[in-house]
């Protein structure tokens, strides 16, 4: 093997660039050409390659976002699509790939293995959806991000004694939700895990409003409910003022986290290994901060475990 490519694909991750330096970086030192496909799976449909070298990666390891850019690619979805990837791969002799996504992109690497172009899974996604992996390249940053705008939202909240309910990312995953609930001391946490009543969520805010408690804040997951609804049901049925706020977009840029950044070097670099180990298949992640790899479709098939009891410490102290 000479020549390896490294994509990044699905919705981006702070840490994708640290992930993509230590790939570049790694494969380098390694002995090999080192591509970078731009937009994600469409670019390498349509060999939208950039030889990288030393440089192409300086100034990139705090950098949120992707410098490859990403893209959910439909074509890709379907066969024809992956036989011109797999086609393209062979016209510029890229006999190895490093995917940094989530599970779709996981998905498509497996695929393209079984094509004949040799893939390993880098887990990158804010959502920390993957079962398999303690976590995803980007969680950390995201939670931090969301950590942060709690304690802005609860300066604001205090001032008028009102209850805010902050919806953040998480189509399938409460982890968003439950750590930075956990760590911001929110007094609520609703996740699609858990499902929540809106009598209890009342009962509580009312117990709040009792003690002297000037604000509450609820951390709702997109997953589990719509923030807008929320606020209205609540102030159908209490008189505490309510009002949400959608974190949206901003919980996926800014600068990464120092976990993030390490993860991701660690995680780059290892793919590479793979690699360069002759590996095809395979995904890397982390488990009990040790270094992991197994075959993609072990990985993709392991179902996700809540972390049950932060969510129950969450709750106690709250
Ligand atoms: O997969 C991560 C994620 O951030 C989800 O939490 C969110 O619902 C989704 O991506 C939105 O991404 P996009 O709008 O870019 O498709």
């Amino acid at each position: 093997m000479k020549n390896i490519a490294v994509l990044t694909s699905g919705g981006d991750a702070p840490g994708m660039n640290a992930a993509i330096r230590a790939v570049v970086r790694m494969g380098i030192i390694s002995g090999f050409n080192v591509f970078g496909v731009r937009k994600g799976f469409r670019g390498l449909i349509n060999g939208d390659f950039e030889k990288m070298n030393e440089s192409s990666v300086s100034d990139i390891i705090q950098r949120g976002g992707t410098i490859l850019q990403t893209a959910r690619s439909e074509e890709f979805k379907t066969e024809e699509g992956q036989d011109k990837a797999a086609k393209m791969a062979k016209i510029f002799d890229i006999d190895g790939l490093v995917v940094i996504g989530g599970d779709g992109s996981f998905a498509g690497a497996k695929r393209l293995s079984e094509k004949g172009v040799a893939c390993i899974g880098v887990p990158g996604t804010i959502d920390n959806d993957l079962a398999y992996t303690d976590y995803s390249i980007g969680f950390d940053t995201a939670v931090n991000n969301v950590l942060d705008a709690i304690n802005r939202i609860r300066d604001t909240s205090s001032s008028h004694e009102r209850a805010s309910i902050i919806e953040v990312m998480g189509r399938y995953s409460g982890d968003i939700a439950l750590y930075a609930g956990l760590a911001g001391g929110a007094e609520g946490i609703i996740v699609p895990e858990m499902g929540f009543e809106l009598d209890d969520i009342c009962r509580l805010l009312i117990e709040r409003k009792n003690k002297g408690k000037l604000h509450s804040i609820i951390i709702l997951a997109e997953g589990a409910g719509d923030a807008k609804q929320l606020e209205q049901q609540i102030m159908e049925n209490v008189d505490i003022e309510v009002r949400s706020t959608i974190l949206g977009y901003i919980q996926r840029g800014g600068s990464t986290t120092a976990f993030d950044r390490i993860l991701a070097s660690r995680l780059g670099a290892r793919a590479v290994e793979l690699l360069a180990e002759g590996k095809s298949s395979r995904v890397v992640g982390i488990r009990d901060n040790k270094l992991i790899d197994m075959e993609i479709v072990e990985a993709l098939g392991m179902k996700k475990v809540f972390p049950r009891e932060l969510y129950e410490l969450a709750i106690k102290l709250q």
